[in-house]
């Protein structure tokens, strides 16, 4: 048996939203190098435009979509042209995600809802366009980005932990309705990787120290190290796995 085979995505298509930069593109370039032409997604052509030629340079099959996640409008058009005129769109990651931190006593109502209308309906507008179709075929493969938040809190992040909570039992709920139609979905619960995102608490050196410590593997994660879940869950290979979190971590959840 070719078991690496089970692995392979080639002859699929992924789209990843949030992709231009940090975890999103990580996964592009992984899930490319499984095989699979990407679509990138993000709200600012210019990033998108670098990603691309970056990634068409080692040989990939790249195309942008821009848009924001949050437009439900756009995100429809985007997606049933894109069926349209270039065939089915095979995986959905629901990567796109912000945090905007700060002490809940204060916190404003503005910011409360940009995070949750990103993190949430966000992926519920993403995962509802491609799902339709993906539902026609029978087939699909969503895969959704939680985080350490989806099972654990932390001082001034309540909307973010909000946020990831609700994107895992988004998983286990479209699992529960979506499985019929061969819909795998699941989930991959990144513990702390270095991108922008990070990047005021990579800068302090106190949550930096803390951090290491608090990990067993005492140290921060490399994107990459995140492309075998994705492409596990992407791919033949999970086939009968479903409304799972697969948490990438290096030990955090599981020791205090
Ligand atoms: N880094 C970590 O340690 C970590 C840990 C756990 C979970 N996560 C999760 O992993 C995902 C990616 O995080 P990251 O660390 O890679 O963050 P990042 O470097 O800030 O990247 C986030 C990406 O999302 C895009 N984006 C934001 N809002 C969007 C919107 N409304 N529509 C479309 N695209 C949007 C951004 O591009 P534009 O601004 O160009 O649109 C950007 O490329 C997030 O869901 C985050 O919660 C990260």
């Amino acid at each position: 048996m070719d078991t690496l085979s089970l692995f392979s995505l080639k002859g699929k298509t992924a789209l990843i939203t949030g992709s231009g930069s940090g975890i999103g593109y990580a996964l592009a370039e992984g899930l490319a190098g499984a095989g699979a032409k990407i679509i990138l997604n993000g709200r600012n052509a210019e990033k998108l435009t670098t990603a691309k030629n970056t990634l068409r340079k080692k040989g990939f099959e790249i195309t942008c979509l821009v848009f924001d996640v949050t437009d439900s409008a756009a995100v429809k058009m985007a997606v049933s042209e894109y069926e349209k005129e270039k065939g089915p769109i095979d995986i959905l990651i629901n990567n796109a995600g912000i945090n905007i931190r700060g002490p809940f006593e204060d916190f404003k109502e503005e910011d409360w809802e940009k995070v949750l209308d990103t993190n949430i309906r966000g992926a519920m507008i993403v995962s509802q366009a491609v799902g339709k179709f993906m539902i026609k075929r029978k087939r699909g493969k969503i895969i959704n980005i939680c985080s350490m938040q989806s099972e654990l809190g932390r001082p001034t992040i309540v909307p973010y932990t909000i946020s990831k909570g609700g994107i895992k039992m988004l998983t286990k709920a479209l699992c529960a309705e979506w499985a019929k139609y061969n819909i795998q979905v699941n989930g991959v619960g990144p513990g702390y990787f270095e991108t922008e995102l990070t990047k005021p608490l990579k800068d302090d050196p106190e949550f930096d120290k803390w951090l290491c410590n608090r990990t067993p593997a005492n140290r921060w994660g490399k994107p990459r190290e995140l492309i075998g879940a994705a492409v596990y869950l992407s791919s033949e290979a999970g086939d009968y796995v479903n409304g799972h979190i697969l948490y990438v971590d290096g030990g955090l959840l599981a020791s205090v």
